[in-house]
């Protein structure tokens, strides 16, 4: 669903000559989705997984189906100059894609992605992303994020930002984007899914699907971010 709905996103007008997808991985949309004459799409991420990407692509002899400019370079440190570098042009409207990246950066790193991309935002622009939810305070979360290091082999504690991530709608709102708020619960209504859901996660589906702070218009100061998608748009 996650996939979809950030494709439907960039499908959807108005779409915008220049993409950049921040913490792309292994995204494959610049190669797969159909895009308009000219468009470029700037992929960044760490320089290590870019080019294990483009040595697996260029194994199955893809091409992508755009200009495709990656940028290597660490998102949780100042980025600018190298996306100016590589040939992003500010004054274009741009729309930028931020989708499973929040959660590996920390609640300030958080703050700075996001006031960059609204810095760097001509009018026109819009945006996506995947909001980070912050991880349940429970007294049982370090054995679980310990059991879950050892079936994946990545220290998840250093992976996953602790702190509360900082609400993406009230710093766009705030520099005058209009923002929506896309609920997992509404995501499995649009594409006809129902999830299998453990204990854990139907608490967060719960709280995201409850009425809140969000639904009343008030984009809320708690603080506590409630996963789903956010996407905005800038005049
Ligand atoms: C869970 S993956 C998501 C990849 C892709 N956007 C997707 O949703 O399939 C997170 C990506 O963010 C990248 N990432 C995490 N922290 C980063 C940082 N500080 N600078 C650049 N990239 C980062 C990782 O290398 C990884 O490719």
């Amino acid at each position: 669903m996650r996939t979809r709905f950030i494709d439907d996103f960039l499908a959807s007008d108005p779409q915008t000559a220049q993409t950049v997808i921040l913490g792309a991985g292994l995204d494959t949309r610049a190669y797969r989705l159909p895009w308009p004459d000219g468009a470029t799409v700037i992929e960044i991420d760490h320089a290590n997984v870019l080019e294990f990407k483009a040595s697996v692509m260029t194994g199955l002899s893809v091409e992508p189906a755009c200009e495709l400019i990656t940028v290597a370079t660490d998102l949780s440190r100042p980025w600018r100059e190298p996306l100016l570098a590589a040939g992003f042009d500010p004054k274009q409207p741009t729309t930028w894609v931020l989708e499973g990246l929040l959660p590996y950066l920390d609640a300030a790193a958080q703050l700075a992605v996001l006031a960059e991309v609204a810095a760097l935002s001509a009018s026109g622009s819009r945006v996506v992303i995947e909001r980070a939810v912050a991880l349940p305070k429970t007294d049982n979360l370090e054995a679980k994020l310990h059991d879950f290091s050892l079936q994946t082999g990545l220290s998840m504690s250093e992976l996953l930002a602790r702190a509360d991530p900082p609400d993406p709608v009230e710093l766009l709102e705030s520099d005058c984007w209009r923002c929506s708020e896309h609920s997992v619960p509404e995501l499995c209504s649009l594409y006809g899914r129902n999830l299998s859901l453990t204990e854990s996660t139907e608490a967060d589906v719960a709280e995201t699907a409850a009425p809140g702070p969000e639904q009343t218009g008030d984009s809320g100061t708690s603080g506590r971010s409630r996963g789903g998608f956010v996407t905005a748009w800038r005049a």
